[in-house]
């Protein structure tokens, strides 16, 4: 007891409760350093999440070139950076019903689901599926067209020239991107790896996004179009001035290169490309003919611009054009081997789609839940 006080009296003893801060003092920055040593090295081992990327085609025409060049390759080539999901977009695809196809619309599908794979497209690691097989995108859809002021889709340029070469203007065709919005925004999408052509989808997904956010309250990610500067608009190789698409592809002879067609005829259309009647190959000066097969060949070689003209400086138009053929082929033809393979087990090919969409399916609703949530509809 005695002891207990005495040791008491020196602890509070002055030189020694300063002795106590003087070596409190020289400690606590060791002690602050090292704290933020050990909370800097927590920080680096936790991985940050993967963004996620959505994107989709449609089971429609020709899957051609520009399909390639403008979105599938880049989806490829950045599939291990991203948390991906790669839709076929069936839904949209019956926006003019006079063009669908009942009998061809499963095989389509299928043929689409291949050439996702034979492109690159691991299923292990980007989920594949038909968005028909999720009821959650039509649902959305519904709730999305009450918070979209029609205007907004009446401006989309897709829909004013689609509807300007038809007769019957259905209101699945206005209201296409709107089901394009709630594609991307179910699953809380990033990015969406797209063609030039899409751009305005997805800005009107992100206008319609934040409305609803203002409405109320926030449920979504504003998802960021991802398009690269060079093959995201591949034009017609028989008409320079409009973009390769897939339905003139299949009216139109020499227009695209799908990507399943045989050597022979791709090099018939690429020889036949509308160029102009000089000789300059140059990115800068050339047609709009003569750009677009430079460009072909800018994506497919991966050379700069610099070496590209070089390499044909004063070689002239007959020169790039078999050049271009040949470096196509040549892209194409692994391709062509892989999709004939997987083509020919149609079962797998339903069983990835299945189990891409079990996948991604409990994303989708749980979103949708969070919607109706919100706006007080559960
Ligand atoms: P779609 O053919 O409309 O189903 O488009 C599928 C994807 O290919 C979208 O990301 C489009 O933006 C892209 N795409 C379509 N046509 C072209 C083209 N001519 N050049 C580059 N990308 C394209
Ligand atoms: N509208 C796109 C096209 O024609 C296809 C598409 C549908 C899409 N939903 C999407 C693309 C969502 C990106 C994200 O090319």
């Amino acid at each position: 007891m005695e002891q207990g006080g005495k040791f008491l009296e020196l602890y509070k003893s002055p030189s020694i409760v300063l002795g106590r801060w003087v070596l409190l003092s020289l400690y606590l920055p060791w002690l602050l350093e090292n704290l933020r040593f050990q909370t800097e090295r927590w920080a680096m081992t936790q991985v940050e999440p993967k963004k996620r990327v959505f994107s989709g085609i449609q089971p429609t025409g020709k899957i051609h070139l520009g399909n390639y060049l403008g979105a599938l390759k880049h989806w490829v080539e950045n599939q291990s950076q991203f948390d991906n999901i790669f839709c076929i977009v069936d839904l949209h695809a019956i926006t003019i019903p006079e063009t669908v196809k009942p009998d061809e619309f499963k095989r389509k599908i299928l043929e689409v689901a291949a050439l996702f794979i034979a492109c690159g497209i691991d299923s292990k690691q980007s989920a594949i599926f038909t968005q028909s097989h999720i009821s959650a995108h039509a649902e959305l859809t519904w709730l999305l067209n009450c918070v979209t002021p029609i205007g907004w889709i009446e401006r989309m340029t897709q829909y004013k020239s689609k509807a300007d070469r038809l007769t019957t203007v259905s209101a699945g065709l206005l209201d296409y991107p709107v089901l394009q919005a709630a594609d991307i925004l179910l699953y809380k999408a990033d990015r969406v790896p797209v063609g030039e052509d899409q751009k305005q989808h997805v800005e009107l997904t992100r206008d319609i996004a934040q409305r609803f956010h203002s409405l109320f309250g926030e449920v979504f990610v504003i998802p960021e179009p991802m398009i690269w500067s060079s093959g995201a608009r591949i034009m017609g190789l028989d008409d320079p001035t409009i973009k390769m698409s897939k339905s003139l592809g299949e009216q139109r002879k020499g227009h695209s290169i799908g990507l399943t067609e045989p050597p022979e005829t791709i090099r018939e259309s690429i020889l036949r490309a509308v160029t102009d009647s000089g000789n300059e190959v140059r990115f800068a000066h050339g047609s709009a003919g003569v750009r677009n097969l430079l460009e072909i060949f800018e994506v497919i070689s991966g050379k700069t611009r610099e070496e590209i003209e070089s390499h044909f400086h004063g070689k002239g138009y007959n020169f790039l054009k078999r050049e271009v053929a040949d470096q196509v082929i040549a892209a194409l033809q692994p391709i062509q081997d892989q999709y004939s393979r997987i083509m020919a087990d149609p079962g797998h090919l339903q069983q990835i789609l299945r189990e891409g969409a079990d996948r991604v399916r409990p994303m989708a609703e749980e979103t949708l839940r969070r919607v109706k949530r919100s706006m007080g509809l559960v």
